[in-house]
């Protein structure tokens, strides 16, 4: 069995080849059902019709033997019914017709009235299995004699011969029907599903070679069924795919096109800090006064540029959670985020004094500012004289998180924005937006363990941060004492 298995191995047996092997096996168990019942009714038929001869000859023996039979007659007649012996039993007299020398004794009693099938069954077994010479003795109704029973004794081989032949025929038959049936069982399915399966594992194959090619796309080849319905569920899985790649090639290259830009704008940031550092020497006040400022914007661009450039892709590094003091690094967002300077917006920066917050400041600083920023933008499109253009920044504290609320009464967030909420360069519903700021802010804030969430109470647009402290290992001290009421 091993070479067959090393064999199967190399040449894995094809699904239609073992269609093929099921259905020959299958049709020859059906006809195996078939022929015990059938072998039964021949082996009955065969005897009621040897009885049926034998009660003709009987009937013309009981005639003559009135009138007195030659007794030479009597061999030549048994010898023509295949027979041993004939009798007749009427009217509980049983009268020996014909006999001639047995070679063995009477070994089997068949009564054709008992024949039940099951019994028919048995007996037609019986002489196929284990029949040979032995002499059977037949009993049935001797109706051509006008009532009574008629015996005929012969030879079991006569009748096992012919129902050999029956066998062998059916067996030929059925050999031919089921191979006949396989062929057309195996090629129907070989159209109806094997081809097809063929085509579609072809299909793939091509496409997996170069997913980029559209050309490579199935083909459906149509129709209605669970083939045609997988090949169209593959084609729909092909154009999601290709979609995916253009995407994510397209943001390859952007990501490439980022670093190269990052890292010339740190050089460029780094020459104008240069600059700016000079700045401070001169005495005029005004100079001194925004001096600082600009050299701290300077800072925490180079910084963010530096970050990105040493983490080598556009995710954000871990957080380094240090005490902020909220209130100033709003103001700071506010200057930055272009909310300082605008008379037409009315600012108002609802952070308590003290306030202060267990996070990363720079990552939190561009969180807001981008969160900020957008709100300026709004206000700014909206156009109208009579507009309320508010921008709220509220903090509280409550328990160990901060609780952040951004509102603005601006048009509120378009639906393309709604709909890509924090998905980076797919919400940005504004003429020059890139789609990152949202996507930026959110990721900050999950990385603080927090949470930022649009909050539906139009109008205008209001954005919710949750920023929960470092959680406080169990037996340490806090990362700071001081609380506020929220
Ligand atoms: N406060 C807001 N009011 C109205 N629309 C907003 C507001 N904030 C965001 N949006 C909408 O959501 C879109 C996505 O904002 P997001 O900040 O992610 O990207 P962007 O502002 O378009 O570009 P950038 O990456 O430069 O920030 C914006 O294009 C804008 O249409
Ligand atoms: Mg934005």
């Amino acid at each position: 069995m091993k070479w067959l298995r090393r064999l199967t191995r190399r040449h894995p047996v094809g699904l239609s080849t073992r269609l093929l092997g099921l259905t020959l096996v299958f049709v020859m168990v059906s006809e195996v059902l078939i022929y015990v019942p059938s072998i039964a009714s021949f082996q009955q038929s065969s005897l009621a019709e040897r009885l049926h001869t034998a009660g003709v000859a009987a009937m013309a023996l009981v005639m003559t033997d009135e009138a007195g039979v030659p007794d030479a007659l009597k061999p030549a007649l048994l010898a023509e019914l295949d027979a041993f012996a004939l009798a007749v039993k009427q009217e509980e007299m049983r009268r020996l017709l014909a006999m001639v020398e047995m070679p063995t004794p009477v070994a089997r009693d068949l009564d054709l009235d008992m024949m039940t099938p099951m019994v028919a069954i048995r007996e037609a077994f019986d002489t196929l299995l284990f029949g040979g010479e032995r002499t059977i003795r037949l009993t049935g109704p001797f109706s051509e004699g006008g009532g009574g029973r008629l015996e005929l004794v012969f030879s079991e081989a006569g009748l096992r011969g012919e129902l050999l032949v029956y066998s062998r025929n059916i067996l030929i038959l059925s050999l031919a029907i089921s191979a006949f049936t396989a062929l057309l069982v195996y090629y129907s399915l070989r159209r109806m599903f094997v081809r097809p399966m063929q085509r579609i594992g072809q299909a793939l194959e091509r496409f997996s070679e170069a997913p980029e090619d559209p050309a490579r796309i199935i083909q459906p080849s149509g129709g209605a069924g669970e083939i045609a319905e997988t090949e169209e569920r593959i084609l729909a899985m092909q154009r999601q795919l290709q979609d995916t790649l253009k995407q994510q090639r397209r943001l390859a290259d952007l990501g490439l096109a980022v670093a190269k830009i990052n890292h010339d704008l740190r050089n460029l940031l780094a020459s104008a800090q240069l600059v700016s550092d000079r700045l401070t020497h001169i005495a005029d006040p005004t100079v001194q006064r925004f001096a600082p400022k600009l050299i701290a914007a300077l800072d925490r661009a180079i910084g963010y540029c530096q970050s990105v450039l040493a983490y080598g892709k556009a995710q954000e590094p871990a957080p380094q959670r240090r005490l902020v003091a909220l209130r100033r690094l709003v103001e700071e967002v506010a200057a930055v985020a272009g909310v300082e300077g605008r008379p037409e917006i009315e600012w108002v920066c609802d952070v308590p004094e003290g306030l202060e917050a267990d996070a990363d400041p720079d990552q939190l600083f561009r969180a807001l500012v981008n969160l900020v920023r957008n709100a300026v933008e709004a206000l700014e499109g909206s156009d109208g004289r009579v507009l309320v253009r508010r921008l709220t920044l509220s903090a509280r504290r409550s328990g160990a998180v901060i609780a952040m609320r951004i509102a603005d009464t601006g048009p509120g967030l378009p639906p393309l924005a709604r709909e890509n909420l924090f998905r980076p360069f797919q919400g940005a519903a504004k003429r020059g937006g890139t789609g990152l700021g949202l996507a930026i802010a959110a990721e900050i804030v999950r990385a603080h363990g927090g949470s930022l969430t649009l909050v539906d109470d139009g109008p205008g647009t209001t954005f919710d941060i949750e920023l929960p402290d470092r959680p406080i290992p169990i037996g340490g001290h806090p990362p700071h004492r001081h609380r506020e009421a929220g």
